[in-house]
């Protein structure tokens, strides 16, 4: 009864993530909102016909180790110089030359704050968006600095983000969020309302004027060459709109971004450049689409975890409409492609804080005392990569009893009367008879064991040995008529997870009990423990004796007898391992090490378990496959897709493969004379 871990394990930390949350909400009063749904729309509107996807390649830097977090830049065409602030509360000046390493950098002015947004003024002087400060007017030269303002209606700015200047010299900038100051700025991401406002600052006057509110996050902003509107960004919408002054008129610019939007700037030359500091990844999607999510990345916050991961930034290029002319990203992966299901390699540390987090908290509820597995578990070689693969498994298999069998798992065949005798999950073990056309099959009940069939054998007389999750090893008369339990425990322990059986010439049973711990239901709490709770036993038909041959096993599970009778093969899952057990010597032989498992840190392991107590299912399996070995063990062939999982049981009869399953309700067939494995590469 395998049951593989897999990459799509990760998943599961979306479900810890809820579970986690269940417990901590009570805990911490945050509490993240659904996003406006358009801000969950991801399509290809946005793409622009050029690409630059390596603009590392080539580039300079400027001022290295001098500027710290130059934000955002203003250029003065006539002393030539760039105007740059940095986490510090420097303004800093740079004056860049042709060779970037002769780039000067001067320290210009300290606002003491963290200016972000920097414009000109119409006399020289600098106006910047001081994200703790407010709006600030720093002249020309350098000797003053003045705030001119820092509130609006009666609600003061938290983190001025940006600022534009108008011909008429009116100013208009953005603060980001009334809420969270900028060193909080990710928890008004995750919170995901809106605090943000678009407004106007009149030096003649001296008003503040409030254009727009209820935005979300709203960071940079831009004038227009004509004057007539504004862009601006709101950076977890992936948005940027248009404000027309005269008409005090919102109206979309571009909407669905491949990254999140920062600063917009107008280059004098009919474009707006969009600086993205993340594109859209899993984690992102995920988090927007489910407040949950966005609450344990708050939590995991408190707790010093940084799960605000960015990566695959860019700078978009669009014309005056909002057309998207070109894409410099210094990453090589495609923002645009965005699919759904692709994880980056980031998602995979998020994966393992999140349930870390839950566990601090979880661990005090609960009892449960994973252990870790014995070093070579966790050795990933390639000495079980065979010569050859068909890696399509699902490309022309056909399928047996679709819906009428329930997860048939173990398959044995008769070869008298040509039948396939299979367990189900609801008790039937089913007798199939398998005709050339798989779609004629007949699917027969045959006899309801009352428990849960998994290894199935025929006995030297026609019974049929069944190795039964919930009874033990039973016996079934040939015709059907008789069910004898033959044992249910030994040295005093009884089994909880009769898994395989295998017959000897000379009518001797062995089978496995996979733990005497947990029973089948909660089969996924002995891998996640990961404790050895498995038997390797035989029950003598004559004698009606049961010894146990091997204990302290890893989840035994299949088990199969070697053509020449000398020894049995069976198979550890949680250690992906299949060992020898020589019958006369009492002796055993490792043979072959098989699965990738993600099965490394006994923590996680103790998170899952708890969650799947609360009645998740965390067991993700896929690619799942069969592995053809020799006698010696040697791999020979594997069998297997991606898009398949919980295969149980591979049996060759004749030219076909016929494959069991954890999942689905029926039997897969594969013709391997049609579709045979090919030369791995
Ligand atoms: C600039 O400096 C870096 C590091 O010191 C060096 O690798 C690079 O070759 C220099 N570039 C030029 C154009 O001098
Ligand atoms: C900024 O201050 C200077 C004087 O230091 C003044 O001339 C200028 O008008 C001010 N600009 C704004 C936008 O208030
Ligand atoms: C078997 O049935 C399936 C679904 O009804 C159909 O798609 C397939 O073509 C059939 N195959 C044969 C060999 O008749
Ligand atoms: C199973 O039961 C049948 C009678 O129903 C008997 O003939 C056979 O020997 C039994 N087999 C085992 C392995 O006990």
């Amino acid at each position: 009864m395998p049951l593989f871990f897999s990459l799509r394990f990760l998943l599961f930390s979306a479900i810890v993530a809820l579970l986690a949350s269940i417990v901590l909400y009570r805990f911490d009063t945050f509490d993240p909102a659904p996003l406006p749904s358009d801000a969950l729309v991801y399509s290809t509107d946005s793409i622009p016909p050029l690409i630059n996807n390596q603009f590392l390649t080539g580039a300079e830097f400027i001022g290295a180790g001098l500027l710290n977090s130059p934000e955002d830049i203003a250029y003065d065409r006539d002393s030539g110089l760039i105007y740059t602030g940095c986490v510090d509360g420097w303004v800093k000046r740079v004056k860049a030359f042709e060779s970037a390493n002769d780039s000067v950098v001067e320290d210009w002015v300290n606002t003491g704050g963290r200016p972000l947004g920097l414009a000109f003024g119409l006399h020289g002087e600098v106006i910047v968006a001081d994200a703790y400060k407010g709006l600030l007017n720093i002249s020309d030269d350098g000797k003053k600095t003045e705030l001119l303002t820092d509130e609006a209606e009666g609600v003061k700015f938290k983190l001025t983000d940006a600022v534009a200047v108008r011909d008429n010299g009116v100013l208009y900038f953005t603060d980001a969020s009334y809420k969270y100051n900028l060193h909080h700025f990710a928890f008004d991401i995750w919170e995901g309302k809106p605090h943000g406002r678009l407004m106007s600052f009149d030096p003649i006057t001296r008003t503040t004027r409030v254009l727009l509110r209820d935005r979300y996050f709203s960071n940079g902003v831009s004038m227009s060459p004509d004057q007539t509107h504004l862009v601006f960004c709101e950076t977890p919408l992936r948005r940027c709109s248009k404000y027309y002054i005269n008409e005090e008129r919102v109206e979309v610019f571009i909407q669905s971004l491949p990254g999140y939007p920062d600063n917009i700037r107008y280059d004098g030359d009919g474009h707006y450049w969009i600086a993205m500091p993340s594109g859209v990844t899993t984690l992102w999607k995920l988090s927007f689409r489910y407040p949950f999510i966005r609450k344990l990345q708050a939590l995991a916050a408190k707790y010093g975890f940084n799960t605000m991961i960015m990566e695959n930034a860019g700078v978009l290029q669009v014309d005056l409409d909002g057309k998207p002319i070109a894409f410099c990203s210094p990453s090589s992966t495609n923002p645009f492609s965005m699919p759904l299901l692709f994880f980056s390699r980031r998602f995979l540390i998020f994966s393992t804080i999140i349930p870390f987090i839950a566990s601090i908290t979880l661990y005090r509820l609960d009892t449960f005392d994973p252990s870790h597995l014995p070093a070579d578990a966790l050795v990933y070689s390639t000495t079980s990569i065979p010569p050859l693969v068909n890696d399509q498994l699902l490309t022309g298999a056909e399928f047996i009893g679709v819906g009428l069998l329930n997860k048939p798992e173990d398959i044995a065949y008769d070869r008298d009367s040509g039948l396939i005798y299979t367990g189900c999950l609801d008790g039937w073990v089913k007798r199939v008879k398998a005709l050339e056309s798989c779609n004629d099959s007949v699917v027969e009940d045959w006899v309801n064991t009352g428990g849960r069939p998994l290894g199935l054998a025929f006995g030297l007389h026609g019974e049929v040995i069944v190795a039964d999750a919930y009874k033990g090893l039973l016996n079934i008369s040939d015709d059907g008529r008789k069910t004898e339990l033959l044992t249910d425990e030994a040295e005093g322990v009884r089994f909880k997870l009769t898994d395989a059986v295998a017959v000897g010439d000379n009518g001797v049973l062995y089978f496995t009990d996979a733990s005497y711990k947990y029973d089948y239901s909660q089969a996924s709490f002995d891998f996640l423990e990961g404790k050895p709770h498995g038997r390797l036993m035989s029950f003598n038909p004559t004698t009606r004796t049961t010894r146990v041959l091997l204990k302290d096993l890893y989840f035994a599970n299949g088990i199969s007898m070697s053509p020449d009778q000398t020894h049995l093969v069976f198979c550890e899952t949680p250690v992906r391992r299949c060992s020898k057990y020589y019958i006369n010597e009492e002796r055993v032989e490792g043979v072959t090490t098989l699965w990738k498992l993600s099965m490394r840190y006994p923590l996680l392991r103790k998170v899952t378990a708890m969650v799947a107590k609360w009645g998740f299912n965390l067991m993700f399996a896929e690619d799942a496959g069969v592995l053809q070995v020799d006698l010696d063990g040697n791999p020979i062939a594997f069998y297997h897709d991606h898009k398949i999982s919980h295969l149980t049981t591979g049996v060759k009869i004749g030219k076909y493969l016929y494959c069991g399953s954890l999942l689905h309700s029926r039997i897969l067939r594969l013709d391997l004379l049609k579709y045979p494995a090919q030369k791995s590469l």
